[in-house]
């Protein structure tokens, strides 16, 4: 079976495509408003791209109505924007933070979260996340007036005491527990997990009947 994404709508295609690429991390973007408070939503088209430099990318889609998201006008406006990941101790939180408020209600207190200056950027991050990436725009691609990817580079991480060792800097994934988006309101724990060695191209050979 082969589906035409040029025959399809725009609301066939995030259905099938929010279904199958599964599961996919949790942004909870904090924002600065114009009157200087904070703004925070979740984000699951969001990824990591980059290291060198270090980019993360946003899909910031317009609302139902096409006019656009709090999010967008305000990493539009700053520039700035703090990617706070999300685990299971604050997954309940992050659903609070995707509810349509007005634009002067603000989410955190709803969602009973604390906030704190972030270092470098002049956007709050939200303290009980496991991490809390401050992150500068590097460029916003405006696919339509409705339509952005905003690309921002990291510049530097907060987390959360205990999951990170300053030494060896490894996360401890005993500690660390997150969670990722599924289709709709299905999400996904990370604790199943098994480990898998890429073989050499011998190994490969030998195990070839
Ligand atoms: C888990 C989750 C993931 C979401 N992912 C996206 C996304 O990738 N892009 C998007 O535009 N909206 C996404 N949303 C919806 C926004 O979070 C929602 O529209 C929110 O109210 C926007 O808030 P804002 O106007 O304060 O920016 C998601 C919602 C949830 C709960």
């Amino acid at each position: 079976m082969f589906l035409d994404f040029e025959e399809l709508s725009g609301q066939e295609r995030y259905k099938l495509l929010t279904a199958t690429i599964v599961p996919r991390p949790i942004a909870l973007v904090t924002t600065r408003n114009e009157d200087g408070s904070t703004n925070a939503a979740p984000f699951s088209f969001f990824n990591v791209f980059s290291e060198d430099p270090p980019l993360v990318v946003l899909g910031l889609q317009s609302r139902p109505d096409f006019s656009l998201k709090d999010t967008t006008l305000n990493i539009r406006r700053t520039g700035e924007f703090v990617v706070n990941l999300v685990d299971e101790s604050i997954a309940g939180a992050m659903v609070v933070c995707g509810a349509d408020f007005a634009p002067d209600v603000s989410e955190i207190p709803a969602a009973g979260f604390t906030l704190q200056k972030s270092p470098k950027i002049d956007v709050d991050r939200i303290v009980e996340a496991p991490f809390s990436f401050a992150c500068r725009r590097v460029t916003v691609l405006q696919f339509t007036k409705i339509r952005d990817l905003a690309i921002g580079e990291i510049l530097g991480f907060t987390a959360r005491e205990g999951l990170v060792d300053k030494q060896s800097l490894r996360v401890d994934w005993d500690v660390y527990q997150p969670v990722g988006r599924l289709y709709a309101d299905q999400y996904i724990r990370t604790r199943d997990r098994f480990s898998m060695t890429i073989p050499s191209p011998e190994e490969i050979g030998n195990a070839t009947p």
